[in-house]
């Protein structure tokens, strides 16, 4: 996702390239949280349901998650020239297989954010995560209202650095702030909040 050029012309499957520092700084904050210990014995599947990449680019996520250790790491995406193992893949029509990943991590599609993330939460065990890369507002709108009363928020990582998604503008920083949200399935605290 990237909110820049929201409402006039986005990119053909809203497809955009997150920058590694951005999920490099999120895992570094992330895995100082002793309530989860996020390592690959704790959590050894991983999912990227939108991975992205293309001839230029690779995948973001996985590349990063690979680098810190994860061997597991599995790549879906609707386009077909992705990087993904699995391409022409639509992640909301996909039939769950229960409990076979233990996190589900992406940037997804900007205006299928909240399907995506009720559709992994569906996937993952009891104790298991999904991470979305959103826009620090998705916490508001009357209309999302509902859904946070209802997604098991464990803790929001808010970037105080804004990002870009445009690898070809490295220095063009997107017109708002980001965040990664964490969401644990059966997660019953408050959620924390991070400044990172
Ligand atoms: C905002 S981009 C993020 C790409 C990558 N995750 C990253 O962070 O660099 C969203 C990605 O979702 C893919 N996508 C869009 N709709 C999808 C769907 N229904 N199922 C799976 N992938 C989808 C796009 O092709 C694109 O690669």
């Amino acid at each position: 996702m990237s909110s820049t050029n929201r409402g006039t012309q986005r990119n053909a499957d809203d497809y955009y390239v997150t920058p590694h520092w951005l999920i490099e700084d999120f895992l570094a904050a992330f895995s100082e949280n002793c309530r989860f210990n996020f390592d690959e014995q704790t959590y050894p599947r991983i999912l990227d349901p939108s991975a992205g990449g293309c001839e230029q680019y690779p995948m973001s996520y996985p590349t990063v998650l690979e680098k810190h250790g994860f061997t597991i790491v599995d790549s879906w995406d609707i386009r077909e020239d992705s990087r993904a193992l699995i391409r022409g893949c639509d992640f909301l029509k996909t039939n769950p297989t229960p409990n076979y990943h233990d996190v589900i991590i992406t940037n997804p599609p900007f205006n299928v954010a909240q399907a995506f993330t009720e559709h992994a939460l569906e996937m993952v065990p009891n104790g298991g995560l999904v991470i979305m890369l959103q826009r620090l507002n998705w916490l508001g709108s009357q209309k999302r209202k509902p859904m946070w009363q209802n997604l098991p928020l464990a803790a929001v990582y808010v970037h105080s650095k804004r990002p870009g998604f445009d690898p070809q503008k490295p220095s063009k920083t997107d017109s708002t702030e980001y965040a990664h949200f964490v969401f644990c399935k059966g997660y019953e605290l408050a959620p924390e909040l991070f400044v990172i």
